[in-house]
């Protein structure tokens, strides 16, 4: 399984916040990491000091041409999936949908409209408009759990600090 994000459309001064909770969300449910099609370094400073406090590989990586990022993953065997709320509900066509080399492609402000055309799959989270997180969380989730992963399980590996679950109160062991 390899799920990758590619986050369109970031607007530094509107976007900080729902950006970096995009990329939490991805490594949280077992995403590798996230391309983010802007100059804005302060994304990948804070879920990078996430990743060192909580573990995990999960990386941030910048890049100037989206359309390369997604030609190159295409040209490399992968599929894109593009979260739309114009596309097919996700229940009608999460059967076709492979974990194996996917690229989840999630919006801010209006995406360009050949991604429509690019993509492999236009995908619904129901037919209305919300967020990409929440979008994002659901695609992950039920993606995975077909195809015999739990997201929720997932491991990760050093950093500093681990929790250990509690039905009430805080614990966190250092590492
Ligand atoms: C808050 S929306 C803004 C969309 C923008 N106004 C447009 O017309 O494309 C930002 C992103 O959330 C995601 N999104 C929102 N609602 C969705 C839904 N129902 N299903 C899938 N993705 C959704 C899409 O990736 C979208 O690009």
């Amino acid at each position: 399984m390899k799920i990758i994000i590619l986050r369109l459309g970031h607007r530094p001064q509107r976007d900080q916040r729902i950006t970096t909770h995009v990329g939490l969300t991805a490594r949280a449910l077992g995403a590798e990491g996230m391309l983010l099609a802007s100059d804005d370094s302060g994304i990948g400073k804070s879920i990078n000091d996430i990743t060192e406090r909580w573990g995990g590989s999960f990386y941030v990586s910048r890049t100037k041409s989206w359309k390369s990022e997604i030609n190159k993953w295409k040209n490399s065997g992968g599929k894109v999936l593009h979260l739309t709320m114009y596309g097919m509900n996700f229940p009608d066509v999460v059967g076709e949908i492979t974990t194996d080399n996917l690229m989840v492609v999630v919006g801010a402000e209006k995406v360009p409209p050949e991604i429509y055309e690019l993509a492999d799959w236009n995908v619904a989270v129901g037919n209305q408009p919300h967020s990409e997180v929440a979008a994002l969380a659901v695609v992950l989730d039920r993606l995975q759990t077909l195809h015999g992963n739990e997201p929720l399980k997932t491991e990760f590996a050093g950093g500093e600090l681990e929790i250990v679950p509690a039905r009430a109160g805080k614990e966190v062991k250092s590492r």
